[in-house]
């Protein structure tokens, strides 16, 4: 049995995604199919634009808001940007940072990465931390080095309240979009053991057992309950397969299962 969480997480990044209508109606699909379960916090991150209206959707529902990205600082003269103060307006109370799309493709630094964070947990929100190594650097054996780095540059000077507001998501960045990667569950579950050892260091054992670390990187309903079953993957942070309320129904499904056979005493 796991000792270090109750719940699993399970995250819908819908990306740059979706039209207003495809919005409505995919949330919609969504609380339809979700049952109310003790054993599952599942979060949907719509674009920004639909926010509030997926926020007014999930109103009442057992269902959390994120936001894929944020501004660290409340208020200012940053054009085209959002700020955790209007993040939580909205109603978000999670936001994904660091995402390896920001990083590779919009050329974002650990250390502004480690600004939103900071920002995000002294503002209130939840934030999702995402890490994750190239295909170049898993060939060249750095994987342990990059996810340390990211780790303790992200994290540095984060004070300690604000782990229990924390969760880190393992995205290796070749496994994204890519179903034909060879990601397996056992290899998420190494990387996600040098994860909690790194945090460990960084925020004490008791922190790093209580976080909630996740996995991500083609998560479907065919895979979920193995990648789920791993010992140190807390929850799966899904793109392709939460575009499709069925398929996210069924990693939901595979969570709560997973979650209830976790809590059977063996
Ligand atoms: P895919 O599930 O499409 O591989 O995306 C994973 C991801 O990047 C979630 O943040």
């Amino acid at each position: 049995m796991k000792t270090h969480t109750s719940q699993k997480f399970v995250v819908g990044n819908w990306k740059m995604h979706t039209t207003s209508s495809e919005a409505e109606h995919l949330a919609k699909g969504i609380i339809e199919g979700f049952d109310r379960s003790e054993h599952v916090t599942v979060i949907l991150c719509p674009p920004f634009p639909y926010l509030a209206l997926v926020g007014e959707m999930l109103k009442g529902t057992q269902i959390a808001l994120g936001a894929q990205n944020m501004y660290p600082d409340k208020e200012g003269a940053f054009t085209g940007e959002v700020s955790p103060t209007m993040l939580l307006d909205l109603g978000c109370k999670y936001v994904i940072l660091g995402h390896s799309e920001r990083r590779h493709k919009l050329g974002e630094s650990d250390a502004f990465i480690n600004q939103k964070v900071e920002c995000a947990l002294s503002a209130g929100l939840n934030a999702i931390l995402c890490v994750g190594e190239t295909l170049e650097q898993r060939n060249a054996k750095q994987t342990q080095a990059v996810l340390d780095s990211q780790l303790s540059q992200g994290l540095a000077n984060v004070p300690p309240e604000f782990f229990s507001r924390l969760s880190v998501a393992y995205e290796p960045v070749w496994a994204i979009g890519n179903s034909l990667h060879h990601e397996n569950p056992q290899q998420a579950q190494d990387a996600l053991l040098l994860i909690r050892k790194k945090l460990s260091q960084i925020c004490g054992d008791f922190r790093a057992q209580q976080m909630i670390v996740q996995y991500g990187g083609s998560v479907e309903p065919e895979n979920a309950t193995a990648y789920l079953g791993q010992h140190d993957i807390d929850g799966v942070l899904i793109g392709g397969a939460s575009l499709k309320a069925d398929k996210f129904l069924a990693i939901v499904h595979a969570a709560i299962a997973e979650n209830e056979a976790e809590m059977q005493p063996v």
